[in-house]
């Protein structure tokens, strides 16, 4: 048992498929232990993506992150960061497999409609930027 986090960026909100993208991780057996809308704040967005803060395209990123709200979920399952990442497809979506996520839903490398934690300690740090502990009720 994995946990892992995702987000479902404003661009995805915006189109109106957080419930198509519900399902994608329901029907790969990930379930949703818990969720939370949030508008990020300006700061919040630049401290979540901190890592990427000497980027060229971080100033971009992070406009994009508050442009709207954007729907967090924690993820569990066997091997969940993976299989997260499986499904959400390459992070620029002219890259992405057929079928997934960011195939189907994203339209730029910019906007591509989610994120997911890509190790065990990303996930950590991720989960517990948005949640505490209390808020993870894991189930049978
Ligand atoms: P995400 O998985 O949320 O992590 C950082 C985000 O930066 C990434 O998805 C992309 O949406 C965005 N991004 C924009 N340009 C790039 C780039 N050249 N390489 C990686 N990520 C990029």
């Amino acid at each position: 048992m994995q946990l892992t986090l995702s987000i479902i960026k404003p661009d995805a909100v915006r189109k109106n498929v957080i419930g198509q993208i519900y399902q994608r991780f329901e029907q790969s057996g990930l379930r949703i232990v818990a969720a939370k809308m949030l508008h990020l704040s300006q700061a919040q967005a630049e401290a979540f993506y901190g890592v990427h803060k000497e980027r060229p395209f971080f100033n971009d990123l992070v406009k994009f992150m508050i442009s709207g709200p954007v729907m967090i979920q924690v993820l569990a399952g066997t091997d969940a960061i993976k299989k997260h990442r499986d499904i959400m497809g390459a992070t620029n979506p002219k890259d992405a497999a057929p079928g997934t996520i960011r195939a189907d839903f994203a339209n730029s490398i910019d906007e591509n409609a989610v994120h997911g934690s890509d190790s065990e300690e990303t996930a950590r740090q991720e989960i517990e930027f948005f949640f505490k502990p209390t808020d993870i009720l894991l189930r049978d």
